[in-house]
C-alpha cells in the first residue's frame, strides 16, 4: 500500500505520519518513510536519533553526480534522465526496527520547472519507491502534491489530506483534491485533527461534506508536548494512538 499523506502547513501532517507509521511498524509491517517535506523532519517524530544529522537525498552531491553524470546546482546541460536509483531505499535510508526513513530534501527551484540533476534524481527515487518497492510507503509531503507526477500518482492508493478547524486548512484540502485528479489520484480521505470537541468535528464534516472522512483526532497538549522535547508523538500516551489504529484498521 502507497500512502500519501498532504495538507496546509502546520495541521498536523508530521505528527499524523509519524503515528501512521508507528503504528504500521508495531503491527509487523516494513514501512518505508518519505520525508518529502523539506521544512519538516519526519524522523524526530518518528523517534529517530540524531535526527537533524540525517543528509537530505537532494544534498548527496557525489551521489547524485555519479547517477546523473552531471553536477547538482547545474542547470541544463546533459545528463541522464533514467538514473540507477533502486539500491538507494535501502543503501541510503535510516532504520529503525521495521522502518526505512529516507529524507528527500529540496530542490532549488529555478524559474518555471527545474530540469536539474538532482530534481531528475529525485523524481526517478520517487517513481522507484511508488511503483516498486513492496513495503507500506507513507509519505510526508508538504502542501502541494508536486512530489506526485502523472506517472506515479496511478501507484498512490490513498492520498490522505490532514485539516484542522479552520477555514484555510479547508481551502487547502479543496486545492489539493483539485490538483489530484488532474493526475487521476481520486483516493482522497480526510483526518481531521486538533479537535476540540464536537463543534469542531461538526465544522469539518459540514464543509468537507463531500470528501471521505478517515476520522478525527483530538487537540491534546500532550502531543504538543512531545514535540517540544524532541519526542515521538507515539512515545507519549494520547488517544490519538488509538485513533490511529482504527484509521489503518478501516484503511
Ligand atoms: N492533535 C494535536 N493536538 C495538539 N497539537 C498538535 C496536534 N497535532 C499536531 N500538533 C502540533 O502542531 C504543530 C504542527 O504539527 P506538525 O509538525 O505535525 O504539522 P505539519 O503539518 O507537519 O507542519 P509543516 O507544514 O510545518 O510540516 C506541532 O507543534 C505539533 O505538536
Ligand atoms: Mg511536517
Amino acid at each position: 500500500m502507497k500512502i500519501a499523506i498532504s495538507g496546509k502547513g502546520g495541521v498536523g501532517k508530521t505528527t499524523f505520519s509519524s503515528l501512521l507509521i508507528r503504528t504500521l511498524n508495531d503491527m509487523g509491517k516494513k514501512v518505508l518513510a518519505i520525508d518529502a517535506d523539506p521544512d519538516a523532519n519526519l524522523a524526530a517524530a518518528l523517534g529517530i536519533p540524531d535526527a537533524d544529522k540525517i543528509t537530505p537525498i537532494a544534498e548527496m552531491k557525489e551521489m547524485i553526480f555519479e547517477r546523473t553524470g552531471a553536477q547538482p546546482g547545474t542547470i541544463g546541460g546533459f545528463f541522464r534522465l533514467n538514473p540507477k536509483v533502486d539500491d538507494l531505499p535501502d543503501a541510503l535510508s535510516v532504520k529503525k526496527e521495521g522502518i526505512k526513513l529516507m529524507r528527500l530534501g529540496s530542490v532549488k527551484k529555478g524559474g518555471g520547472g527545474c530540469l536539474c540533476p538532482e530534481s531528475t534524481l529525485l523524481k526517478a527515487l520517487v517513481m522507484h519507491i511508488v511503483l516498486a518497492r513492496d513495503e507500506v510507503v507513507v509519505m510526508d509531503m508538504e502542501a502541494g502534491i508536486e512530489h506526485l507526477g502523472r506517472a506515479t500518482a496511478s501507484a498512490v492508493d490513498k492520498l490522505i489530506v490532514v485539516v484542522e478547524p479552520g477555514r484555510r486548512s479547508i481551502d487547502t484540502a479543496e486545492n489539493i483534491r483539485r490538483l489530484a485528479s488532474e493526475i487521476h489520484l481520486n483516493q482522497i480521505y480526510i483526518v481531521g485533527n486538533k479537535v476540540r470537541g464536537p463543534k469542531d468535528e461538526e465544522f469539518l464534516k459540514k464543509h468537507l461534506s463531500d470528501f471521505e472522512i478517515l476520522g478525527f483526532l483530538p487537540y491534546a497538549d500532550d502531543l504538543i508536548e512531545a514535540d517540544l522535547q524532541g519526542e515521538s508523538p507515539y512515545d507519549v500516551e494520547s488517544t490519538a494512538k488509538a485513533r490511529v489504529k482504527e484509521m489503518v484498521a478501516s484503511l
